[in-house]
């Protein structure tokens, strides 16, 4: 699937909407605050930040945040062009496996912006997500 990218003003935009997010994270139990900012196919913008619980498994990432909010404002159709990830601690940090697969299920062509271990990237969720389960 091909990766479309995002200018370099979109990037910056995206990044500072999640770094805005990762601020208002609930992260009492690993202070490592995390913001995704979502931008649909249509230009909407969504955030989300990651929020644990006392019951650890019970924590939501920043990336799933977003994603469950965009669908709760625009519905199912909603498709994702990119999401771009923050966190307070400049850390490396890419979507987990369980955020990956629920981004492929909203935004099959979707780009994600990371931080890596050598900088900020840029990937198409299909090469984050090989044979991304699909129902049907
Ligand atoms: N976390 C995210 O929100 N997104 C990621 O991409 C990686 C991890 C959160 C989950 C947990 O609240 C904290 O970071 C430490 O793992």
């Amino acid at each position: 699937m091909p990766n479309r990218g995002s200018t370099g003003q979109v990037r910056q935009r995206l990044l500072a909407a999640a770094r805005r997010a990762a601020s208002r994270a609930y992260a009492p139990y690993s202070a490592f605050k995390v913001g995704a900012a979502l931008l649909t196919t249509r230009g909407d913008l969504f955030l989300g930040c990651n929020v644990e619980n006392a019951s650890y498994g019970m924590s939501n990432c920043a990336e799933r945040t977003a994603v469950f909010s965009a669908v709760a404002q625009l519905g199912p159709k909603m498709e994702i062009q990119t999401i771009a990830v923050a966190n307070n601690q400049n850390a490396p940090c890419s979507p987990c496996g369980a955020c990956r697969q629920v981004i492929y299920e909203f935004g099959p062509k979707a780009t994600v912006i990371f931080r890596s271990a050598d900088g900020w990237k840029e990937r198409s969720i299909a090469d984050l997500l090989p044979q991304g389960f699909r129902l049907k």
